[in-house]
């Protein structure tokens, strides 16, 4: 089946150079309307969000609301839930530096085998910080998350549950719903990491009712520099930077904290970001995300389907996988495969993908992945297939 994109010509990157973008996971193009929205702000002039009285400032304020009130509809959130950070990582730290306070050695965070280390080190830096217990539901050996013992992981001692949505290796998803609801029964928080759930598949957190949701821009076809936290309830948690805009008062030796969401975002907005995202979320949400999965899950078929053509490579990542698939070789580096890939300027990811123990899991160092977008067409992937064959032609 020939697969077109009807998005492409959307994306200049894409159509002013020859190559073929199967990196996705990792960050994906931008469309001409983020573009343009990013362009036209800076050519009218920016100013600093919530620190002038002028019409730059007052713009660039307007600019942020509206960029939150998007970001909570196209989440199934309310706005005053929601807190700007620079990327997933941040949002993922700002919880745990608030529990540093909040546990101790008789408490413990539970996390699974599968996380990038973006939500494994800052759990596993809190735990070395206030002696609380890190736990780990393990991955089986058919990549699903072995939760024989969930139930005695989630006890009264447990203080956070913090998982992935979507493997950024396996490329699959672990049973939310249940995860969640087994949380929930034993009273322990739920933090999501949504970085690569984000732009496949449509989210209400509400509906969800995890505790904490975060994730980049940069993966939903905005620029870098934008992230987002979700937090359930906000009044409970504590600024994680302090500094310019966060306060009503402050002297030399005290300081008054604002009582809105700005107390949380302290320093100066990423604004050229965030008018992205707010581009980015209207072009996605004019497309609609039910056609996006339809062409990704097409596209990672028939992605799989040409890496099992070739005896050279086995595929790594998870049946379900609908957005990536990963490979790896006996014979062939994975870093001598994605560079012998770029040398047909076709753009994948190869090494440990910042998620080591999940690669562990599998029995694996590193490996090779590679990402669709809406974007993508099959003329990636025969450009993909023709960069393997030579691989598979030299090695042999
Ligand atoms: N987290 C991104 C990836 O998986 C960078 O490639």
């Amino acid at each position: 089946m020939q697969i077109s994109s009807p998005w492409k010509s959307d994306f200049p990157s894409l159509n002013n150079n020859d190559f073929c973008y199967l990196d996705s996971a990792a960050t994906c193009q931008s469309p001409t309307p983020v573009i343009e929205a990013i362009r036209d702000y800076l050519i009218n002039g920016q100013g600093n969000a919530g620190r002038g009285m002028h019409g730059l400032s007052e713009g660039a304020t307007d600019a942020i609301e509206s960029c939150r009130i998007r970001v909570a509809k196209f989440i199934g959130a309310n706005s005053s839930q929601i807190i700007f950070t620079k990327g997933a990582t941040e949002s993922i730290n700002y919880v745990a530096s608030n529990l540093r306070e909040q546990i101790g050695p008789r408490d413990s965070i539970l996390i699974t085998e599968m996380e990038h280390h973006s939500n494994l080190l800052p759990w596993q830096r809190l735990c070395r910080q206030t002696g609380a217990r890190l736990n780990v539901v393990p991955l089986g050996s058919n990549g699903e998350l072995d939760l024989t013992n969930l139930e005695l992981l989630l006890n009264d001692q447990c203080a956070l549950f913090a998982f992935s949505h979507g493997s950024n290796v396996l490329g699959c998803q672990p049973p939310t719903e249940t995860l969640i609801k087994a949380a929930k029964a034993a009273k322990v928080k739920t933090l999501l990491d949504g970085a690569q759930y984000i732009s496949h598949n449509p989210l209400n957190v509400n509906q969800l009712d995890c505790d904490y949701y975060a994730f980049s821009g940069h993966k939903l076809y905005a620029s870098s520099g934008s992230g987002v936290l979700y937090c359930k309830d906000i009044e409970s948690l504590e600024p994680f930077l302090l500094g310019g805009g966060v306060v009503n008062r402050a002297s030399l030796t005290n300081y008054l904290l604002k009582d809105d969401l700005y107390r949380f975002e302290a320093g100066s907005a990423n604004q050229v970001a965030l008018i992205g995202l707010s581009a980015a979320i209207d072009y996605i949400q004019t497309i609609g995300l039910a056609a996006i999965m339809e062409h990704e899950k097409n596209l990672a078929l028939q992605l799989k389907q040409t890496v099992e053509s070739y005896h050279s490579f086995k595929v790594v990542s998870h049946v379900n996988s609908h957005n990536l698939v990963s490979f790896h070789s006996e014979k062939i580096h994975s870093h001598d495969i994605a560079s012998i890939l770029a040398e047909h300027n076709v753009a994948v990811r190869a090494g440990h993908h910042c998620a080591q123990p999940c690669l562990n899991a599998v029995g694996l160092k590193h490996c090779v992945r590679a990402s669709v977008g809406l974007y993508n067409d099959s003329h990636d992937i025969e450009r993909f297939s023709k960069g393997l064959a030579e691989i598979e032609r030299n090695f042999s």
